[in-house]
Order: structure tokens, then sequence, then C-alpha cells
């Protein structure tokens, strides 16, 4: 069975495709979201064409008139992509020379190819996406800092192993988890930059013989530079590689975290509660509060690492110059973008609504030898110990009172385990060494969860994320005003 219409591109072939090749080859569905960054593309590229005197200023307007119905078409729902034409790039194409004609539409594609159009698509296209992240990592970030100036102080067990380690503030936690997304922000904004270079006029793969203006092209889309090499461009899809290992990670951290919120609101740890509007229940446990939100997170972070090595495989055996392989790169990719920015949109909310068991974190963090480092540490500046040697004396007096199933908090049983050892510490001293809250206040090192030292993070914090806020601002001016200069031009040729 053969399709009614020959591709732009049939000059050679004697017949036309089968609906099968069509249906095999196309790549309509991931290219929908391309279109208007594709018409952008090409008005840049005509403006360009103009300027340089390769198209005249009737086909400038004729062009442009017909990119700017394409995009009005698209808009009102009376122009979609059509299989048959392949792509994003086809279908805009045959639009404007089915409008204006072969002789006029057909000139838009003078010095240029679709190689460079689908990267220039992708890179104006991930622009977008990264800036949108970043602000969704920021509204978290925010989210954690308010749980943080609300708790400097709440004291609550630290954990490593998953055991009681040492005693930590709620506001110390939540900082960790800005201090790791302040990382994120770090590695999308290097992906950025990476992005932001304009692969328009490397054509094929050689560049062209026609005079084109590629510092024009790169201006009109708000391009930081032209990318330098065309041959290195056409064949390049590390950034999105860079990318998929960014969102990765954000998707890992995330992840870890609602593991937490999952452990977390447990009958056993009864640390957090959710906002019934962040839970879900079940169909026949009528009792059942579920932390669904948390679990669906959790469970989608591997569809991002599935997207970052099927990216990698797909690079790793490819030759210098364009592969049709690298039509695969855009679903996982977007598939990657579309669970970020969904799990970015309402992780916040949730957080914002959680309740934090203050109670059960204090009753926890005292039953559990959570200060026995503390009291080493007093050893060792208060008596005269090697630090070794206060720890196999602290080590040997936890011992025994789980031995007798006690805690610190029998501190008279306390104070004569340690008199055996010789070392007699009154017990209202005892009693503050052993002081959850005043081992909190007395971490004060750089960085450690004392509330000095916590209020201090979350100032520098603060200041980070207006930087960040600061550059997604002006990156999205950058792009704004390309596109409005783009738009400035278009319609005083259109007059
Ligand atoms: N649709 C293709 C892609 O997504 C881009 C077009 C380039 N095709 C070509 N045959 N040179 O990668």
């Amino acid at each position: 069975m053969q399709t009614p219409n020959k591709s732009l591109w049939g000059g050679r072939f004697s017949t036309n495709l089968t609906s099968e090749t069509v249906a095999f080859t196309h790549s309509i569905e991931a290219d929908t979201r391309l279109i208007v960054y594709d018409i952008w593309g090409s008005k840049a590229h005509a403006v360009m064409l103009e300027r340089q005197e390769i198209i005249s200023d009737t086909d400038l307007r004729e062009i442009l008139n017909w990119l700017c119905k394409a995009e009005e078409d698209f808009q009102n729902g009376n122009f979609s992509l059509d299989p048959n034409k392949e792509d994003v790039h086809m279908n805009v194409e045959s639009y404007l020379i089915e409008n204006a004609g072969p002789e006029l539409g057909g000139k838009l594609h003078t010095a240029r190819s679709r190689n460079d159009q689908v990267l220039v698509d992708a890179h104006l296209y991930i622009r977008d996406e990264i800036l949108n992240i970043q602000r969704g990592i920021s509204k978290l970030c925010d989210a954690f800092l308010n749980i943080a100036k609300d708790h400097v102080d709440t004291v609550m067990p630290g954990y490593t192993h998953t055991q009681h380690a040492q005693p930590i503030s709620l506001g110390f936690w939540a900082t960790a988890y800005v201090s790791m997304f302040l990382r994120d922000q770090k590695r999308l904004q290097s992906a950025y930059e990476l992005a932001n270079t304009n692969p328009l006029g490397a054509c094929a793969l050689a560049g062209t013989t026609f005079p084109i203006d590629r510092q024009l092209t790169t201006k009109l889309l708000g391009f930081d530079t032209p990318h330098e090499h065309a041959l290195d461009v056409i064949s390049s899809r590390d950034f999105i590689a860079e990318i998929l290992f960014a969102l990765s990670l954000v998707m890992a951290n995330l992840s870890r975290l609602s593991e937490e919120i999952i452990y977390w609101t447990t009958f056993e740890y009864d640390f957090a509660v959710l906002d019934d509007a962040y839970s879900s229940g079940s169909s026949i446990m009528p009792q059942k509060k579920n932390p669904d939100i948390a679990e669906l997170t959790r469970g989608r972070t591997g569809r991002l690492y599935g997207a970052l090595i099927d990216l990698l495989t797909n690079l790793k055996g490819l030759p210098m110059g364009y592969n049709r392989d690298f039509q695969e790169d855009k679903p996982p990719l977007w598939e990657a973008f579309d669970i970020v920015k969904s799990c970015l949109g309402i992780l916040p909310n949730l957080l914002n609504t959680t309740t934090f068991n203050t109670d059960r974190m204090a009753e926890l963090v005292n039953s559990n030898f959570a200060t026995a480092t503390e009291l080493a540490n007093y050893l060792v500046k208060e008596h005269q110990l090697s630090f070794r040697e206060s720890h196999e004396i602290v080590g040997w007096l936890v011992g025994e009172l789980v031995e007798q199933e006690k805690t610190f908090t029998e501190l008279k049983l306390t104070h004569s385990l340690l008199k055996q050892k010789d070392i007699d510490i009154p017990i209202p001293e005892l009693k503050q060494i052993l002081d959850a809250k005043l081992a909190l206040e007395n971490n004060q090192s750089l960085g450690g969860t004392s509330p000095a030292e916590v209020n201090r993070m979350i100032g520098a914090f603060e200041e980070q994320l207006n930087e960040i806020a600061m550059h997604v601002y002006s990156c999205q001016t950058q792009i704004e005003d390309a596109h409005k200069e783009t738009q400035r031009i278009v319609d005083k040729v259109l007059g």
C-alpha cells in the first residue's frame, strides 16, 4: 500500500513510501511539542537569508506571512502534524509550500538542513524546560527552608545505618535537603550553558557555500554563541545526556526524600503526618492512610535512569554525522522532563502541609543513647583521656545499661557505673552532658547542627537561592528578548 503524497525529499525516489514505512519512521508524537520552536527557528533563518541577500524581501514577506499563519493555525487547532510528512520540520515546510507555492515556499530550506533544525528545536525547547525545573527545585527548597526556620531547635535523632546516631535538629535535617538540591541547581545551570549554543548554520554537516550569518541567528534565537564546529554539533547529543544525568540525580534525591516521608509517616516512626489532601486510602482497609505521592515519586525514578541509559546506549555506536538513531533521543527526554516537573509540582505542597510530631522525635532521641558521643567528648576534654580510651569507657557504660534494660535517663545508675571506672561526674552536670538539646547547641563547628549554624546556613542558602532566581530570570529574559526581537522584525516586514 502506498501513501498518496510524495515526500519533499522524494525527487530521486520512483515510488512512494509504504504506510508501514511511514508508521515506522515518523516522529510526530514527539515532535508536536517542538512546533513553535521550529517556527521561531525558521523565522530567524528566513530573516537572515534576506539580510544576506540570499532571498529577496518579497520572498521573506511571503515566507514570514505563512510561518505566522502556520503558528496561528496550530494554536487554533487547524494545523496538526501529519505522519505522512515524517517530522515537524517537513510539516512546517510543507505548510509553507502548499500555501505559498513551491517557488516561494521552497526557498526557506536554502542553506539549512533538518539536521541543524532538529538541534535548534531541541536546544530551544530544552532551555525552557531546564528553567521550569530550576523554578520547581527552588520551590521545594523554600518548603524545606520554612520547615528549617520553624525547627532550628526541635531535637530529633540523626541516623547512620538507619540507627540512632546523634541528636540533630529537624531544621538541620531540612537544610541538608536544601544543600543537596542546590547542587542539582548547579548541575542544571551547567547543562543549560552547554545547551545554549546555536547549531543553526551547521547545515547537513559541512556548513554551506551560501554567505550565511550565524551571529545573526544566534542573536535572534537568544543563544550565547554559535556552536563552533558544524560536524561536531550535528553529531552531538551529549548535551542531552548531561541533562538526563542532572535530572536522574534530581529524581534520586526526590526518591530519597520520598523514602524518608514513607518511613516517617509509619506507625513505628510516627515523625510526620501527611495532610489528607496529599495521601490516599485503601479500597478494602478502612483505616489506611497511605503516602502514595512519595511512593509514586520513588517508583518513577527508574524511568529517569532508563532514559539516561537509553541515550548513552544510543550514542555509543554512532559515527560522526547525523544518524537517524538520534530521533530516539526525544521521547525519553520528554518523559524525563514531564516526570520531574510533575514530582516538583506536588512535593513542595506536600511538605508545606505536613505536620511534624516533635514530641515523638524528642521521645526517641532520649531513649537510645544518642548522646553517647557527647559523653565521650566530655571525658576527653575534662578527664585527660584519649578519645579511644573514652570511647571504650562509654561503650562499656552503654553495654551495662543495655544489659539492665536502662538508658541514660537513669542518671543515678549512669553515675554509679561511671564511678566504677573512677569517673565522678556530679549528677546535675551529667544531666547536662546527656541532654539532647544542649548537645545540639554545642555542636557549633562549621556546618554542624547547632541552631546558630543552622540559622547561618538558612541565610547562606537563601542567598544562593536568590542568585539562582536571578540567573533563571536573566536566562528567561534573554530568551524572551530574542523572541520579541525576532517578532519585531517579522511584524516590520509584514507591515
Ligand atoms: N526527525 C529527525 C530527528 O528527530 C530529524 C530529521 C533529520 N532527518 C534526516 N533524515 N536527516 O532526528
